[in-house]
Parts: structure tokens; C-alpha cells; sequence
């Protein structure tokens, strides 16, 4: 067996894809949130923003492959740690108490499969045009403005930024933790950092939906 076989059949092998794999979705999540705040410099920024993004060819594509492929890992790993745990433990316990799992840990994979439906949904509504009604290849401001029409969406947008806040705060916390990178301490600053990512990725999304429904945006 290779020595990368031998790493990813063990769990802390996993758990270190795991963490690897975060990092980078971290950081798309945070530029893709960065990009996206332009839509309240005016269309122009946006519309200027998107033509760089599909400029740059080949690179766009590279950066695609390694996206998917970090979010296949990250999912393939998270399943596999999941089974590996319940096998460990057959019963369930009779009565549970969590301890010090906070309510972002045990909501960790619902958040999960709801943040994979909504990048479906997403790629539909606003790369692909599917679930849009009006989708211009050019017009991303536009496409913005009139994809959070409907209260629904808006709500649907919402909930998923909210399982999203709740997802980054715990994994970012994991993740320092499977790395090594925290303090034995009360109140580690890892666990502030953890918390500061997560509201301010949660809000600097969340403004958007919610400034077009209140026609802040238009
Ligand atoms: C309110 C929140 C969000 C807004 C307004 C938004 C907006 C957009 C827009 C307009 C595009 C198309 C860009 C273009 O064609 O140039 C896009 C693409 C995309 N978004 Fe979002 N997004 C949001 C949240 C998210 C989140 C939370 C994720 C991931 C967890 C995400 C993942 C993606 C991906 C993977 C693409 C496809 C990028 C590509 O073309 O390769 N988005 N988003």
C-alpha cells in the first residue's frame, strides 16, 4: 500500500483532508463573499468584476477543478468519519448529555447537507441560469437584483447563511484543533477567530438577499 493509501485509510489521515480541504473552502468562501460586497459599489463593479473573473480562462477553470475537487474530499471524508464513528459505537448511549459539543457541533451535518443543496440550487440560479427567470451570461447585477425577488428565495438564502455561520464557526474550530494549532486554555483566541470567521462570512453574505428584498439594492 502507497504511503497516501496508508494516510487516507487512517482517521486522523481523514480528519487531516478534512481540515486541508476547509482552509481552502475557507478561503473561496471569504473572497467569493468579498467579490460579491461589490454589488453595493453599483452594477458597473459587479458586471467589471465578473468580466475579470471569466477573463482570466484557463486559470477560472484550474481554480474550478481544485474547488470541486477540495468539496468532494471534504464531503467523501466527512461520511467516512461518520461511519467509522457510529461503528464504534453500535448502541447508542441511553441517555445522552453533550457535554462541551456546542449547538454549531451538532448541528454540524445537518448544516452540512443543507450548505449541498443550496450550492446546487446556487449553481442553478446564478452560474447556470436554470432555476432563474430572467438570466443574462453578462448582466451578474442584474441577475442578483432579480434572483431575490421572491420572499422565498431570499428566506431559502437566509437559512442556508445561517447553517453556513454555523458550519465555519464549528469546523474552523475543529480544524485548528485536528492541526494542532490551539492552546490549552478556557477561552482559546482560536475559539474568538472561529467565531469572528463565521459572523462575519454569515453577515457580509446575508446583506445582500436581504438589502435587495428591501429594495437597498436595486
Ligand atoms: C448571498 C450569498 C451569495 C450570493 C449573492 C452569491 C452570488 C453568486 C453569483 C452572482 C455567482 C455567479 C458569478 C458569475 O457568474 O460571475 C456565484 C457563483 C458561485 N457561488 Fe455564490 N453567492 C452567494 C453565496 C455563496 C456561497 C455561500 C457559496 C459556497 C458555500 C457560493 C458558491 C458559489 C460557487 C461555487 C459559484 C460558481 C463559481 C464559478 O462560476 O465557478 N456562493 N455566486
Amino acid at each position: 500500500m502507497s504511503w497516501q493509501m496508508r494516510f487516507w485509510s487512517s482517521t486522523v489521515g481523514k480528519k487531516v483532508v478534512m481540515a486541508v480541504t476547509g482552509i481552502m473552502l475557507v478561503g473561496f468562501v471569504i473572497a467569493h463573499m468579498l467579490g460579491n460586497l461589490q454589488m453595493f459599489l453599483g452594477a458597473d463593479a459587479m458586471n467589471g468584476y465578473a468580466a475579470f473573473l471569466k477573463s482570466t480562462g484557463e486559470l477560472l477553470w484550474v481554480a474550478r477543478a481544485g474547488l470541486f475537487a477540495a468539496a468532494v474530499l471534504h464531503i467523501v471524508s466527512a461520511v467516512q468519519l461518520t461511519l467509522i464513528n457510529r461503528a464504534a459505537r453500535p448502541t447508542e448511549y441511553a441517555k445522552r448529555e453533550p457535554q462541551v459539543s456546542t449547538l454549531a457541533s451538532r448541528t454540524l451535518r445537518v448544516g452540512g447537507v443543507i450548505l449541498a443543496v443550496f450550492i446546487v440550487y446556487h449553481l442553478g440560479h446564478f452560474t447556470l441560469g436554470t432555476f432563474h427567470p430572467a438570466f443574462s451570461h453578462t448582466g451578474v447585477y442584474g441577475n442578483v437584483i432579480i434572483g431575490f425577488q421572491s420572499v422565498w428565495v431570499v428566506l431559502f438564502y437566509v437559512i442556508a447563511m445561517a447553517s453556513l455561520g454555523m458550519h465555519l464557526f464549528h469546523g474552523v474550530w475543529a480544524g485548528f484543533r485536528t492541526l494542532g494549532l490551539q492552546k490549552r486554555s478556557a477561552s482559546p483566541i482560536q475559539r474568538s477567530a472561529a467565531l469572528w470567521v463565521a459572523i462575519i462570512v454569515w453577515a457580509g453574505f446575508t446583506a445582500i438577499p436581504v438589502a435587495v428584498l428591501l429594495g437597498i439594492l436595486n
